[in-house]
């Protein structure tokens, strides 16, 4: 770090709808009360404005429109500090049944959003995944590093490293002020029943049975959602411009072992749940290596008891079914065509 401080006021925050970017929302609101935060979000299917419902209007403010959307983009942009995206298709499953939207909201979106940032001289900060280095194999004692090579397996993780390397050109090439995070698999409240978490502990409270791709045998390395906030705050703010960053927390598990603790934690069976079809081209496992965050700039996980975070994620879905039961019923019937 070269000791400059970035201290924003207006931050736009695209996909602030959505799982992680509403909870960064929560994260600014809760502990940097200078920062005025604007929420661009389209509310697709994973958008939900309950998310961020409640909290104060002088320091949220909700603009629903695309990132796709040149004229609108440049009217919120001219005015802000910094934007945080988080906007895109996030789901490997939609990917592969419908990869169309991942390559307009991915790349092209954002591509306008830093276009926008490079004509007002906006500082620009990049959310994306570990997925773009592709997987490890289970026996490998290796774990992704800043230098791994970017190795994109499906539609989702291809237009994400896409949308990483036109970041990258446009702070090489135009001067743009960025900086580019990749982290592990989120867990916590607000994550759409898509997605493994969320899906197995619905399906039990739903009285479904769970479902497992494949062997079980797949690792994710998975992070609470706070601690990827405070990642993206303390690189945000005293992050070195054109650099990425890889955020995780030690989080190693394979799906079975999630599963198992899920039906645990919920007084069920460890073996009440169906095998089904694998995904095609699944990854088999990520990993990352998250020395470069830490030693450069002292961050620090703060949620690394699994299985408590687990149980708080189970209660939040037990106590928030308004919230869940929409979205579940069209969720499943989509799976059900596909095996799944
Ligand atoms: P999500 O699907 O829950 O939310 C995406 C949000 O973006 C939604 O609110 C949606 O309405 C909005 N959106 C989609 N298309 C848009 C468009 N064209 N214009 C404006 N808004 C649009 O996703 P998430 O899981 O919260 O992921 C957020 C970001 O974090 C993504 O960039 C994802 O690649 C990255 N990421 C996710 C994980 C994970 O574990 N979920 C891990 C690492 C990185
Ligand atoms: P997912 O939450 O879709 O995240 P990602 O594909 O970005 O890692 O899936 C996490 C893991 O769980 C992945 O290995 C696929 C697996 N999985 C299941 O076994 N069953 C399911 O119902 C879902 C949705 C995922």
């Amino acid at each position: 770090m070269d000791g400059n401080v970035f201290e924003p006021r207006n931050i736009i925050v695209t996909g602030g709808c959505g799982f992680i970017g509403s909870n960064f929302v929560h994260y600014v609101v809760n502990n940097h009360p200078d920062v005025h935060v604007t929420v661009l979000d389209k509310l697709t299917y994973a958008g939900n404005p309950e998310n961020i419902a409640g909290l104060d209007p002088g320091r949220v403010e909700l603009v629903v429109g695309d990132i796709c959307d040149a004229a609108l983009v440049d009217r919120l942009v001219c005015r802000a500090d910094a934007v945080v995206h988080y906007a895109a298709e996030s789901h490997n499953d939609n990917s592969i049944a419908d990869p169309a939207p991942f390559v307009r909201t991915n790349v092209e979106g954002t591509f306008t959003l830093i276009e926008a940032c490079r004509r007002h001289g906006v500082r620009y900060h990049h959310v994306s995944t570990d997925e773009v280095y592709g997987d490890l194999a289970l026996d490998d004692p290796a774990r992704f590093t800043e230098e791994t090579p970017y190795r994109p397996s499906s539609p989702y993780s291809s237009t994400k490293a896409a949308s990483d390397m036109l970041v990258r050109a446009w702070v090489r090439t135009y001067g743009l002020a960025a900086t580019i995070s990749n982290c592990s698999n989120n867990y916590g409240p607000y994550q759409h029943v898509e997605k493994f978490i969320p899906r197995q502990v619905t399906n039990i409270l739903d009285g479904r049975r769970p479902k497992l791709y494949g062997d079980g045998r797949n690792v994710r390395d998975w992070i609470n959602t706070d601690d990827h906030s405070s990642a993206v705050w303390a690189i945000l703010t005293r992050g070195r411009i054109g650099e990425t960053y890889l955020v995780g927390a030690d989080g190693e598990r394979s799906n079975i072992d999630v599963l198992r603790a899920i039906l645990r934690a919920m007084g069920r069976d460890e073996d009440d749940f169906d095998w089904v079809r694998d995904r095609p081209g699944h990854d088999r496992r990520y990993a990352i290596d998250p020395t470069k965050l830490r030693r450069e700039l002292g961050w620090e996980p703060t949620h690394t008891d699994f299985a408590s975070g687990l149980e708080q994620t189970i209660a939040w879905y037990r106590d928030h079914e308004s919230w869940w039961r929409p979205a579940k019923e069209a969720t499943e019937k989509k799976y059900a065509t596909q095996g799944q």
